[in-house]
């Protein structure tokens, strides 16, 4: 069992806390948020998470999970400091280090002993560097320390899973025993285990996203092309799928990626390419191309419709991805806002995004449920592939419809069912 100390309990600081408990390690949570600490340890997540807070009430209720807004209460007795505070993008895209920077301070300042600092949040490449400079430059009395670089692959709806079956876990460090000490700290759960240098743990995830951000950018891509030569998208990534080297997963064309690490993520790799003085090609396509897939579904509902001036349109989802309620950087937002700038009227439902949607979007009507959204309307866009979608009841739709239009920007409906249905159907990829 080791001593540890988390900075930072948002989405991945939370999750990384909870999980290192439930695997047998003293944690203890920090954050400078003081009313979000207390409602914590009554054993209320602030975020929420499949799994979530079963494993949190279990761990606080043993004793090796607390949490306190307090540095000199964690810091002192930790062996390990985790770094897992925001990183939100600044005005050019590159990652904002200003919370990692006055986390290392705190950190610095209430050091009492010999402490491994882990850097779990996503931050651009030579980060580990500033950290170490700003808490050696910070420290009271000459205490060794060392920095790692532990990246996170937390998909959010699966972090808990993901965290306890990862594919890979990477340490990065100028200091090998320090990663091979942080290797440790998971030594209960069975994942390779990958130890390099800072930058180069770094640059993992950066690549990690990038790629996966590409495998999208680059199916879309080919349902555009599909489209012109009247072929099936999806068997053509079924097929794709089927050879080893190129696999099955991340391959479904849509309406393309969002949610608050994908964007936010190759965006800062590609600027900070830039500031190194190399320009990335084929990043900036990718972003190009996902922007375009939120720009193209509009484009399939005027041209079925003959223009969108005084149309109202229906959107089936609203949250990035299904099973969430998150609309950070969800396509949603850029669909509606180019629908209501040509003039459309729009309306949604979604099962979990309304509330959070309603907070800052109030210029379209949110339903109680998909068969309101689709009275009278004379078309709809499925936006998100929820599984309650998936199942309705397709003739009570079509009857409350005012024109039988579907635009779905997800591909989970099957072309020919829909026109045997009587709708005028388009997916995406799919002629
Ligand atoms: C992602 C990474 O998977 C995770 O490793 C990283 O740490 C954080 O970012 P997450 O944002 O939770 O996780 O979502 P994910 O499930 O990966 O999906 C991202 C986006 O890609 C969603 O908008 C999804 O709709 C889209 N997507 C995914 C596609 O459009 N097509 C696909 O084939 C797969």
């Amino acid at each position: 069992m080791s001593s540890v100390a988390v900075v930072g309990t948002g989405y991945v600081g939370l999750t990384t806390a909870v999980c290192l408990a439930d695997i047998g390690h003293q944690v203890t949570g920090v954050d400078i948020d003081e009313a979000k600490v207390a409602r914590m340890a009554r054993g209320e997540p602030t975020i929420y998470e499949p799994g979530l807070d079963e494993l949190m009430g279990q761990a606080l209720k043993t004793g090796l999970l607390r949490f306190t807004s307090d540095y000199s209460q964690a810091i002192p007795g930790a062996d390990f400091v985790f770094i897992a505070v925001g990183t939100p993008p600044g005005r050019r895209g590159e990652a904002d280090l200003v919370y990692v920077k006055q986390a290392a301070k705190g950190i610095a300042a209430a050091m009492k002993k010999t402490v491994t600092i882990v850097n779990k949040s996503t931050v651009p490449i030579g980060t580990g560097n500033i950290v170490a400079r700003i808490v050696g430059e910070n420290l009271r009395d000459e205490i060794p320390f060392s920095v790692v670089s532990n990246p996170e692959f937390l998909r959010e709806g699966s972090a808990i899973y993901d965290f306890m079956h990862p594919d890979r876990l990477v340490f990065g460090s100028h200091d090998e025993s320090a990663a091979r000490a942080v290797a440790g700290l998971y030594s209960k759960l069975e994942a390779r285990i990958l130890i390099t240098d800072l930058h180069t743990a770094e640059m993992i995830k950066y690549a990690s996203n990038a790629f996966l951000a590409t495998r999208i950018s680059f199916i879309n891509e080919m349902a555009r092309i599909c489209e012109r030569v009247d072929a099936d998208v999806k068997v053509v990534s079924e097929g794709m799928g089927m050879d080893r080297r190129i696999g099955p997963l991340f391959l479904d064309a849509g309406i393309g990626y969002g949610g608050s690490c994908f964007p936010k993520d190759v965006k800062a790799l590609a600027r900070m390419a830039e500031t190194m003085g190399y320009h990335p090609e084929l990043l900036d396509a990718v972003m190009e191309i996902n922007l375009d897939q939120r720009t193209l579904v509009v484009e399939k509902l005027r041209e079925v419709l003959g223009g969108l001036r005084g149309q109202l349109i229906g959107l089936l989802g609203l949250s990035y991805k299904p099973n969430t309620d998150d609309v950070r950087e969800a396509p949603s937002i850029d669909v509606i806002e180019n629908l209501l700038q040509k003039g459309a009227t729009v309306r949604a439902y979604d099962p979990k995004a309304m509330p959070v949607l309603k907070a800052q979007m109030n210029s379209i009507e949110y339903c109680r449920d998909p068969y309101a959204v689709a009275t009278g309307v004379d078309a709809l866009l499925v936006v998100t592939e929820w599984d309650e979608f998936r199942h309705l009841d397709l003739d009570r739709l079509k009857s409350l419809m005012r024109r039988p239009v579907i635009v779905d920007g997800r591909n989970i409906f099957d072309p020919k069912t829909m026109r045997d249905r009587g709708f005028v159907y388009r997916g995406v990829g799919r002629s």
